[in-house]
């Protein structure tokens, strides 16, 4: 079976998939993207993702490529053609196809919309989640506007990069007073000696990522508290534990830090018992 995307109202081959040579997105990065997880043949939080799509697209002054009902069916027609049970979409608008210039095209240039969908192998997950991983921490060296979910991801390419070339997986960015930010596609939270739930608050500096608020959903079932401060580096080595979340991790143990340990080095039992309540609690549409 051939994998199958959505380019500008045309579902094509996967591999024949292609934009205009003096796209937007790919001169400027001039575009704004959601992922969303697929599992057991229902997408989890797309009303969340799709809000946060409008406000992205608000946010750079861009039009909706299509209505809600539209862009709904599209993303589970993607889905079925390319069956999709556990898996990803990923979906990219940008300002569209223009002779290159800084200044938005005409206002009448359609906005590029593509949509790739994947299978992942749950166990693959499952491994990630019984070891944790070991992330790096890296100078925060990105622009202002972080809460907008651009394609602009090269500090993010870069930090991963530098992680995997040091023996790790993934990376924090934190600023220059040792605040911790989020990692470089993902939140990042942690559990207090006192058993406290904390992440930092996400208006500014940080993608307010939708696993990181369905979670404190998941937190309030499961009484478990949540506070939303700022922690530095120090409070998070110290922490009983350290976690991400992401649409495509949905709940990361991280067990190293710098080459440092997390606790016993093993991932805790607030993570697992998180991750194991998320897919009830959030909402669910089947493909
Ligand atoms: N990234 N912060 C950053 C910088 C991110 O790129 C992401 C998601 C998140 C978590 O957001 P959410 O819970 O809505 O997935 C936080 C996606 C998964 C990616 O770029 O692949």
């Amino acid at each position: 079976m051939s994998r199958i995307a959505y380019v500008n109202g045309q579902y094509v081959r996967h591999a024949e998939a292609a934009v205009h040579v003096e796209d937007r997105g790919f001169q400027f990065a001039d575009g704004v993207y959601e992922v969303c997880e697929v599992r057991q043949g229902m997408i989890v939080d797309l009303t969340r993702h799709l809000n946060r799509l409008d406000r992205s697209l608000r946010e750079l002054k861009m039009a909706s490529p299509m209505s809600r009902a539209a862009l709904t069916f599209v993303i589970r027609e993607v889905l079925r053609r390319n069956r999709v049970r556990n898996g990803i979409f990923y979906l990219q608008v940008t300002r569209g196809a223009a002779r290159r210039d800084h200044y938005f095209p005409a206002p009448d240039t359609p906005p590029t919309i593509t949509i790739t969908a994947k299978s992942t192998d749950p166990s693959v997950a499952a491994k990630k989640y019984a070891n944790g991983i070991k992330v790096i921490i890296v100078p925060e060296n990105r622009w202002d506007r972080v809460d907008i979910k651009t394609v602009g991801l090269l500090p993010n390419v870069l930090a991963k990069q530098q992680a995997k070339e040091q023996g790790a997986q993934d990376a924090i960015f934190v600023d220059r007073n040792g605040i911790v930010m989020e990692g470089a596609s993902s939140n990042v939270w942690i559990v207090t000696p006192e058993g406290e739930l904390v992440t930092r608050p996400a208006e500014h500096g940080i993608l307010k990522g939708i696993t990181r608020t369905t979670l404190m959903d998941v937190a309030a079932t499961l009484d478990l508290k949540v506070a939303e401060r700022e922690f530095k580096i120090e409070e998070m080595m110290a922490a009983r534990e350290v976690f991400f979340t992401s649409a495509t991790g949905i709940c990361v143990p991280i067990v190293e830090i710098d080459g440092k340990p997390i606790a016993n080095g093993h991932p805790g039992t607030v993570s697992a018992s998180i991750r194991d309540a998320f897919f009830d609690i959030a909402e669910k549409t089947p493909i």
